[in-house]
């Protein structure tokens, strides 16, 4: 172990370039609070908003205070090394100890939300130092990330999901031109359709569409974020959530108890506002479903993880409708590869509800990609 005192140095890397760098920087304050001390000794490693990665300075902000929500802004320059043998991260400023602070880091735990730290991009760079990382691999994340190659691969693993479209030219190209739905189409899809963007979170850029006067708009609000754009069917019901972890040793998934998202009277979806600005929504945790209900919640949630090939963690949400003959209709709406992670997060929330408390699935995490190791040619 390279840290002090034969302690396991874990480089916690947050904020980032997406539109989740505040939320980014909450959930790394709350994992490197859970990081037991006597066994590891944690790096802080910031991302600003325009890329620069830094050491922080001492006193960087990392919780929503009355004076705004915390970004990270200064600190020392550094880089992480692509080249194996160095095993981390270099400092970049000439003068104290450039490229010898923290050439020893054993895992990293990448704690970024949406671009640029979700979608395989972050991981393409760990895969290429040699560093064992906390969460999915390169695949997983970008799968996960992009709706149409997420719900792709549900479908050829028997997984359940509504009807959509990403709109596409007459070439098979992405092409955010509305006309290119044609009616059939919008029969088959019927109304309200969701308009998103294919890779996007937060409900950024996306639009409940009533009246088809209305769509060409709200493609656009869509493309604005992401060229290609999905339209769902809208699938009446609950919105549930479930939150997987790898299992101590064998890595297998295990599911928590699910969760229900309860939308106040008035609030007509999870919408950006309803998320983070308004207190819109209540939540059951655990939700209140029948046994067999759970199980099969439970058993999709699983089933989602291994079909995009997810390690360590993921927050499968979905929908709980019900079918033309009154039966159960289960829909899975999308997989988080890292979701919003501090103690008052849903998957937080969802696994102490299940008995695993926060510092134990911060140190299975930690200790599951340790055990992994590096993760070659993926
Ligand atoms: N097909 C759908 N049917 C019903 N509600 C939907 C549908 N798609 C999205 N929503 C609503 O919009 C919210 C955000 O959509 P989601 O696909 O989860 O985007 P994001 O990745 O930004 O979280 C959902 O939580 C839900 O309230
Ligand atoms: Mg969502």
């Amino acid at each position: 172990m390279s840290g002090q005192a034969g302690k396991v140095r874990v480089a916690v890397v947050f904020g980032g370039r997406s539109e989740e760098h505040a939320i980014s920087c909450v959930s790394a304050g709350s994992v490197m609070a859970a990081l037991d001390p006597e066994r590891y000794e944690v790096v802080p490693v910031g991302i600003a908003r325009d890329g620069r990665w830094v050491l922080p300075d001492p006193g960087q902000q990392l919780t929503i205070t009355d004076g705004g929500l915390p970004e990270v802004t200064g600190g020392t320059a550094v880089s992480l090394v692509g080249d194996p043998e160095a095993r981390g991260l270099a400092v970049l400023e000439a003068g104290a100890a450039v490229g010898r602070v923290l050439t020893e880091v054993d895992v990293v735990f990448p704690v970024l939300h949406g671009a640029f730290g979700e979608d395989g991009t972050v991981q393409g760079l760990l895969e290429m130092t040699g560093l064992p990382y906390v969460g999915s691999g390169v695949f997983a994340s970008a799968a996960s990330m992009d709706k149409e190659f997420t719900k792709k691969l549900l479908a050829a693993a028997g997984l359940p999901q509504g009807p959509h479209v990403v709109l596409r030219d007459a070439h098979g190209a992405v092409c955010a031109d509305p006309t290119v739905l044609d009616e059939a189409a919008r029969e088959r899809l019927g109304l309200p359709v969701f308009v998103k963007p294919a890779r996007a979170g937060s409900s950024i850029g996306i639009t409940k569409v009533t009246d088809w006067a209305q769509f060409p708009a709200a493609v656009a609000e869509a493309a604005a974020v992401d060229p290609k754009v999905i339209v769902e069917a809208a699938i009446p019901g609950r919105e549930v959530e479930c939150g997987v972890l790898a299992a101590r040793g064998s890595g297998l998934p295990e599911a928590s108890l699910p969760a229900e998202i309860r939308l106040r009277p008035g609030v007509d979806w999870y919408d950006f506002a309803a998320k983070y600005l308004d207190d819109a929504a209540e939540f059951d945790i655990p939700a209140d479903l029948s046994a067999d209900r759970m199980a099969a919640v439970q058993d999709a949630a699983r089933r989602a993880y291994l079909a995009l090939d997810c390690r360590g963690l993921a927050r499968v949400d979905f929908f709980l409708g019900t079918g033309p003959d009154g039966e159960d209709r289960l829909v899975i709406n999308e997989v988080n590869t890292m979701p919003g992670f501090t103690p008052i997060s849903m998957f937080a929330r969802m696994w102490a509800a299940t008995g695993v408390d926060f510092a134990e699935l911060v140190d299975r995490l930690v200790a599951g990609a340790l055990a992994d190791g590096a993760r070659p040619g993926r």
